[in-house]
This record gives C-alpha cells, structure tokens and sequence, in this order.
C-alpha cells in the first residue's frame, strides 16, 4: 500500500475491492478502474490537463437540472448511449430496431381516437403517417400504442418553445383491429441538439456539427411484447450518416415520399399530392 509506483498503482487500488460483496459490483469497478488507469497510462496527462477534465466533468454536472440533463447528453454524443441500447435491444432480423430516446419524451401525452391528428395549428408541410404493428410472424397486432413524438418545423420541441401548445407534435393512439394505425403530422426536420453547455463547446473544439438528421420519435408497446423506442428517419436528410449522437440504423431510415390518392387526401381535407412516409413495426415477444 505504500510507495505506489507508475508499474504498482492499479494493482494497488484493485487489491481494495476485496471486501465487495456484491459481485456485479466488483465486476464493474474492477472495469472501470482498469480502463481508467489505461487511459491515463495512454494519454499521460500533464496535470493542468487532467485538472481541466476534471473541470470540464464539473460544468457538465453544474448544467445539468430538471429539465437538463449534460450527462446524457455527453453519453449520446460520445455514442455510449446508443452502445447501451444495442447491448440491450439485440433484435432478430425483421423486427424493428432501437435508437435513442432523447431528452425531449413526455410521459403521458394525449391519448387521440381517429382521424389523430398531432400537428393541430401548427404550421408546415403535411405528413400523414401510416402502416402496422406486426408480431415476429408478421401478424398484426391489435390494440397496440404508439406514443409518438417530434419537433415543429421551427426545430423546437413544445417544451422548448413557449409558442408551442402543451403536447404539440405529441400524442398516443392505438392499433385497429387490423394492427393499423395512421396520423397526421408534418414534416419533420433536422435540428441541431443544445450547444451551449460543456458538450456544445466538446462538439466545436473536436470540428463536430450537432445536427440530428429530421426525425419521428416513437414508443411501441403492446401487452405480451417487448416495447421499443425507436426513430424513423426522413431518407435524403443531409445529416443522415452523421447524426450528432449516432441514432440512425439502416432499417429506420424511409423514404418520406408523396401519394397522389384522391382518397387519402379526402380523407385528411388535403389537396394532393400529399406527403406520406409508411413503416410496419414489428415486436419481439417478450422474454
Ligand atoms: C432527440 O432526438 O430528441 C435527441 C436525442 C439525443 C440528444 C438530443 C436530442
Ligand atoms: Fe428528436
């Protein structure tokens, strides 16, 4: 224990995990002290450099309130958010994949009966969004909900924009007996997440931009299956192979195209041709 050495010191502070109890515990801190001192052996900081870690740790904290969270936001830029999600979520081929929750999910937003409408007054190019929830057979599910959520073309989410109704862009719906579902949006874009706390300032020092490429937010659940949370994104957005916190998958980036059925557009009080994007969800049964 004394005279800790360069050669001596991780071994030294792994030696002090011996009375942990709890093995998972031990597992995690055997970890996190490993890499910690493998990365300080790699990068051998000066110590004004480790002091402005260390400072840099403390703004991301200080920034952080109800309402703001740095830390997770360091997370998904740093792609360890979405490094957890895969862990978690392994997906067999077919089913819908994850993709990061973000900051900006409200709990308990309307439930809305059809014709659902989530874009009220706001102003944009319509979108209605369509298709079905599926089991791993590809029967339909329903009575499945979609909890579905995005930002108004201004890039603002309601909650960060005091000219926003309360769960505008917000809203959750259920699946007809057919496993169907359709709503009315608009158009999402892409939008540039927080820049000014200690990430946006991260973002600028490495040459980083912080957009998300033009998104819809969704949570899908239905009882006897494993709910996920996930995203699809509007295909040709120029921000789609560099998403500032690495959300994007193949299998959820669709092509948000345009429907000239008299029909549809009827339906919805629109002139045609009408902006569609279609996605069938499909659940994994639940462990
Ligand atoms: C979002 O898509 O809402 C989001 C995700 C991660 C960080 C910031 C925003
Ligand atoms: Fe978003």
């Amino acid at each position: 224990m004394r005279n800790l050495t360069e050669e001596t010191a991780t071994e030294a502070v792994l030696e002090k995990l011996e009375g942990t109890e709890d093995p998972r515990l031990k597992a995690v801190m055997t970890s996190l002290i490993k890499h910690l001192h493998g990365f300080i052996r790699e990068i051998e900081p000066t110590e004004e450099e480790w002091m402005a870690g260390i400072r840099f740790l403390t703004e991301v904290g200080q920034k952080c309130d109800d309402v703001r969270q740095e830390f997770i936001l360091l997370s998904d830029v740093l792609g360890v958010t979405i490094l957890v999600d895969s862990i978690n979520h392994r997906v067999s081929e077919g089913l819908t994949e994850t993709s990061v929750l973000g900051p900006f999910y409200v709990d308990g937003a309307p439930l809305l009966s059809p014709p659902v409408d989530i874009a009220g007054a706001t102003e944009g190019t319509p979108l209605i969004v369509s298709g079905r929830v599926r089991d791993p057979d590809g029967a339909p599910i329903a009575g499945a909900l979609l909890d579905v959520w995005q930002t108004a073309p201004n890039g603002l989410y309601d909650v960060q924009d005091s000219d926003q109704p309360a769960f505008n862009l917000r809203g959750r719906m259920r699946t007809d007996a057919d496993g169907g579902y359709e709503f009315r949006t608009v158009l999402p874009v892409s939008y540039p997440i927080a820049t000014d706390g200690p990430v946006g300032r991260m973002l600028e020092a490495v040459g980083r931009h912080p957009y998300r490429p033009a998104h819809v937010h969704f949570i899908v659940s239905a009882e006897g299956f494993a709910p996920v949370t996930t995203q699809l994104f509007v295909e040709g957005d120029p921000y789609i192979d560099s998403d500032a916190v690495f959300g994007v998958k193949d299998t959820l980036v669709v092509p948000f195209g345009e429907s000239d059925d008299p029909t549809l557009a009827e339906r919805w009080g629109l002139v045609p041709p009408v902006r569609t994007v279609a996605y069938d969800f499909g659940l994994k049964r639940q462990a």
